[in-house]
């Protein structure tokens, strides 16, 4: 609901306390003292102090005092014409009057601003209460995030130690099985069954081959070969690369390059397979075609890209495990992409973030400091 703002209110106050002064003069001066109103007349006088209260409940110990004075003004005219300009009538009550209005606004003023100082800074102190309860749940959740990325290159980097010892194992017989398979396609003529199978054979340890290499590259990363580069440019000869690619597939390819962005050192090779990982997965979370926008621009001391497709999105379930060596749901994944993108941007001491929602796509976004070091 729509809150009144306060001037509004206040306007809406004070014409119902003028209202209230004109309204009960014009009464109490058309009563007169004759003995037939004097009744109405002494009870006009005192509703003086509904305005007078009212004022300083509302508008504090100033308005309390102000309501009076006015109050007094329109009194004012019975000392002159009523009782001959003298406040020493032998009414003493009725010039009291002057003084019982004051004594009112001051006290019901004091009273109703000690209670609106109160209610301020009872406010104050909620809005500070609140104030520092973002902060710390800020805080809280900076820290959950660190703890999460700590956690996470923990379990990279003793998942890698221990597998890339494997990996080299795997790699050596499998180049003598892939030699061997050549050695046996020769044997045979294409269209032969076994020509077929050794086919199979060299296709299916190729593929292992990239899995292993692919592991290799994330397990043992090499340090970047920081190059002062323009980031745009890499990121455009990676749309190049893919540009077949998207058209085939129906993907329609957005970009919002910035004009400004100062050069960085990064290592342009390795920034190229983070663009590319992240430009495959999008295209392959949109298997009917889709939008892919691809954005840069600068955030005070770093450099943002943003890579939001229309695809599939990713559930609150996998969300979890989307940075964790071979977490795929792909069939033919290795799910070694985003963990290499996650090193990658590590050796480089950047970052990388998403949002994602299931069947409206998801936004990769990725940051890399602009100083050196
Ligand atoms: N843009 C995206 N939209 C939806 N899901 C995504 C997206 N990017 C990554 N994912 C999910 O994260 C998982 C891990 O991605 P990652 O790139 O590490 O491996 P992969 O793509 O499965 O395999 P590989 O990259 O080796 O082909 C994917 O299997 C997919 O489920
Ligand atoms: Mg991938």
């Amino acid at each position: 609901m729509a809150s009144t703002p306060a001037y509004y209110k206040n306007y809406w106050k004070i014409t119902a306390l003028v209202l209230f002064v004109i309204g009960v003069s014009i009464f109490h001066y058309m009563t007169g003292t004759t003995h037939k109103h004097h009744g109405l007349h002494e009870i006009y006088r005192r509703l003086y102090y509904v305005p007078i209260i009212l004022s300083a409940f509302w508008f504090g110990l100033k308005g309390g005092l102000f309501c009076a004075i006015i109050v007094s003004f329109f009194y004012l005219p019975h000392v002159f014409y009523q009782w001959g300009g003298s406040f020493f009538t032998n009414d003493l009550p009725k010039t009291l009057e002057i003084v019982l209005y004051h004594v009112i606004g001051l006290v019901t003023g004091i009273l109703s601003q000690r209670q609106m100082d109160a209610k301020m800074s009872l406010e104050k102190t909620i809005k500070e209460r609140d104030e520092s309860y973002d902060k710390l749940k800020k805080q809280a959740e900076t820290l959950a995030q660190s703890e999460e990325q700590l956690r996470r290159a923990d379990r990279l980097s003793a998942l890698g130690k221990l597998s890339a010892g494997i990996a080299h194992e795997v790699r050596n017989p499998l180049a003598s099985i892939k030699g061997t398979a050549e050695i046996l396609s020769d044997k045979f003529k294409p269209g032969d069954k076994e020509y077929e199978f050794v086919e199979i054979l060299i296709k299916e340890v190729n593929r292992l081959d990239a899995v292993v290499v692919g592991f290799l590259d994330f397990a043992k990363p090499k340090p970047p070969e920081l190059k002062l580069s323009k980031i745009n440019d890499v990121i455009l000869s990676v749309l190049k690369l893919t540009e077949h690619q998207m058209d085939r597939s129906k993907i329609n390819l957005e970009t919002r390059l910035s004009d400004n962005l100062p050069s960085v050192y990064v290592d342009p090779e390795q920034m190229k397979q983070v663009f590319l990982n992240l430009i495959i997965n999008a295209a392959q979370a949109m298997p009917d075609g889709g939008e892919l926008e691809v954005e840069s621009h600068r955030n005070s001391s770093v450099i943002v890209c943003t890579f939001s497709d229309t695809g599939i999105g990713i559930s609150t379930e996998q969300q979890n495990d989307l940075f964790t060596p071979f977490y795929t749901s792909k069939k033919h994944g290795t799910g070694l992409g985003l963990a290499i993108v996650y090193r990658i941007l590590e050796g480089h001491k950047g970052g990388i973030s998403f949002i994602t929602e299931e069947n409206k796509g998801t936004c990769f976004t990725i940051s890399l400091p602009i100083e050196k070091g």
